[in-house]
C-alpha cells in the first residue's frame, strides 16, 4: 500500500471554524466520489452513529450534530477511486471549500496507524472508534437471518474473537480506539447495535 502518512498535524484554517457543507452538498459529494455501494453504506452508517453520539452523549445542538455527522459521512470519500490518496484528497477538497478545521482534523485522524495523525478531540476519537467496529457489526448483521433483530453485545464479541470473521477489520485498531476514547468496548458495541439499524441510507 502507498505511504498514506499525511506528514502534517494542522488542518484547515481557524477562521473557517463552524463552516460546513449543506447536507445536500455533502450527499452529492459522497455520491459522486463513491461508486461502491458497500462503501457508501459504511460511510452513511458511521455518519449516523456520529450524529447520534453528538446528540446523546455530547449534548450538541443541531449544528454541532451535523459537524460530527459530516465528518463520519465523508471520512472515506476518496477511498473508492483514489485509495493511494486516502485521505489527502478529501482533506484538500474540504480545505479548498473552507470547511471547519475540526471536521477536517477528525477525518485526517481516523486511522492514526496509516495517516500519522493522532486523534485528539472527542470528535476525532469517536470517528476512529466507530469506523472499524461499525463495519464489523454490519458484516455480522448480514450473516444473521434476522439481520439486526435481537442482536446483542455478546454475539458481536464472539465475532470479534473470531479472527477469520471480517478479517479486514483491525482488532488492534478497535482496542486502541476504545482506549484513546476511554470507552468500554461493550458500551461502544451496545451503542452501535442500538443505533446502526436506523441509519438513513441515501
Ligand atoms: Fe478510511
Ligand atoms: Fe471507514
Amino acid at each position: 500500500m502507498a505511504n498514506l502518512n499525511l506528514g502534517r498535524n494542522e488542518f484547515g484554517q481557524p477562521e473557517n471554524a463552524g463552516n460546513t457543507l449543506t447536507k445536500e452538498a455533502a450527499q452529492e459529494l459522497l455520491l459522486s466520489w463513491v461508486i461502491n455501494t458497500k462503501l457508501r453504506v459504511h460511510m452513511q452508517q458511521v455518519g449516523y452513529l456520529m450524529q447520534r453520539w453528538a446528540a446523546e452523549k455530547e449534548g450538541l445542538d443541531e449544528q454541532g450534530q451535523w459537524r460530527w455527522e459530516m465528518a463520519g459521512l465523508l471520512h472515506d470519500a476518496d477511498w473508492d477511486q483514489w485509495p493511494d490518496q486516502h485521505c489527502i484528497k478529501i482533506i484538500t477538497e474540504l480545505e479548498s471549500r473552507k470547511i471547519c478545521p475540526e471536521i477536517i482534523r477528525a477525518i485526517a485522524s481516523h486511522g492514526p496507524a496509516y495517516f500519522g495523525v493522532d486523534p485528539v478531540t472527542q470528535m476525532d476519537k469517536m470517528l476512529y472508534a466507530f469506523d472499524e467496529l461499525s463495519g464489523l457489526v454490519h458484516a455480522y448483521s448480514l450473516m444473521r437471518p434476522g439481520g439486526y433483530d435481537s442482536m446483542d453485545v455478546k454475539g458481536v464479541k464472539k465475532r470479534l474473537k473470531e479472527k477469520s470473521f471480517a478479517a479486514n477489520v483491525s482488532r488492534d485498531d478497535i482496542q486502541d480506539a476504545c482506549e484513546r476514547a476511554a470507552i468500554a468496548q461493550d458500551d461502544l458495541i451496545a451503542f452501535i447495535v442500538k443505533h446502526q439499524p436506523s441509519a438513513v441510507l441515501f
